[in-house]
């Protein structure tokens, strides 16, 4: 694959980042990642510091490729987390679910590289104004919590392109060369799969999220809890709770009750398949096997060139 501004930004020889996911992304998936050439993140978002603290020191010593911590911005100590991060020689940050306008300057200063993700070309412009190195641009097919307005990837990845000038990764139901190649004919320069690498051998979730994420059809994810933070969740007990709350009017504390406490910590890690919230993607149900991170970059990268030749003979 040729360089980019992706692949030049971040140090990386293929523009794939494995995006940052609760209790998916420690420093096993995210180190097999940057090995294989991508940019690996560590998820912040379900790690106490004195966790990440320890994935950080433990991918130290598993790789020597680049790689960074996705924090998600709503973290409730977020201040001592950005300390520690800038204090452990963190090179990449993506930040999510949040404004970057208060951490990218302090983060620039301690020559970190920052991505800001965002739903909508508005929040682009506004990463824009914040000064951010690249911008990922997630549609609503996508695992993790999601924008409001529900806009797909196909839909805002061209319109993202046109509001800002800055180096883009389209994230969202990308988990093939095929969608790769796709994404960037639509303007981004780089991909974020989640989705993908949670359903590898070494992505830290349960084996029976796993194989349950294995055995999905279409149309067995769905979009809820808009009133707390939409999020995509695979339908099971829970969601159904949920989703009859929710059309009766429950409010967002009702809602809260409903899910209790860690419901994503006690679904996708734990393995309580009813009464767990279980977060994954659409194109959950295009993966059907468990492989190592190793084999998964080697079918994107090679399918990827493949669509390209394809493409070519149009
Ligand atoms: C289980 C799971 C947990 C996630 N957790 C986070 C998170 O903590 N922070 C974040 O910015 N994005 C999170 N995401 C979103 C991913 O980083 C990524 O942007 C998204 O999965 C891309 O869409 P895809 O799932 O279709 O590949 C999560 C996604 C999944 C599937």
């Amino acid at each position: 694959m040729k360089n980019n501004r992706i692949t030049e930004l971040f140090g990386i020889e293929y523009p794939v980042v494995q995006g940052g996911m609760v209790w998916c992304s420690g420093w096993r998936l995210a180190s097999a990642v940057s090995n294989a050439g991508g940019l690996g993140l560590l998820g912040a978002g379900s790690m106490h510091p004195e966790t990440l603290l320890e994935h950080i020191n433990k991918m130290k010593a598993a790789t020597d490729k680049p790689w960074g911590v996705n924090v998600p911005l709503m973290y409730p100590e977020i201040d001592r987390l950005m300390k520690m991060i800038i204090d452990e020689g963190v090179k990449v940050v993506f930040t999510s679910a949040g404004s970057p306008k208060k951490f990218t300057p302090m983060l620039h200063e301690a020559g970190i590289k920052v991505a800001h993700v965002v739903s909508s070309s508005k929040f682009a412009a506004k990463c824009e104004e914040a000064g951010v190195d690249a911008i990922v641009a997630e549609g609503f097919e996508a695992g993790g919590h999601n924008g409001r307005e529900e806009t797909t990837t196909m839909t805002l990845i061209p319109q993202v392109r046109k509001a800002t000038t800055k180096p883009l990764i389209a994230a969202g139901g990308i988990a093939s060369g095929e969608a790769m190649l796709a994404a960037m004919a639509l303007g981004a320069e780089g991909i974020q799969a989640g989705t993908l690498f949670a359903l590898t051998e070494e992505s830290s979730a349960s084996e029976e999220f796993k194989k349950r994420c294995t055995e999905l059809a279409e149309g067995d994810t769905m979009l809820c809890l808009k009133k707390i933070a939409p999020t995509r969740l695979i339908k099971n007990a829970l969601y159904t709770k949920l989703a009859e709350a929710e059309d009766k009017g429950a409010t967002a504390d009702e809602l809260r009750e409903i899910l209790g406490r860690a419901a994503s910590k006690r679904g996708i890690f734990e393995g309580d398949m009813e009464s767990g919230e279980l977060e994954i993607g659409q194109i959950v149900s295009a993966i059907k096997t468990i492989k190592p991170v190793s084999e998964v970059m080697k079918e994107l990268i090679s399918g990827f060139e493949k669509a390209k030749e394809r493409v070519a003979l149009l």
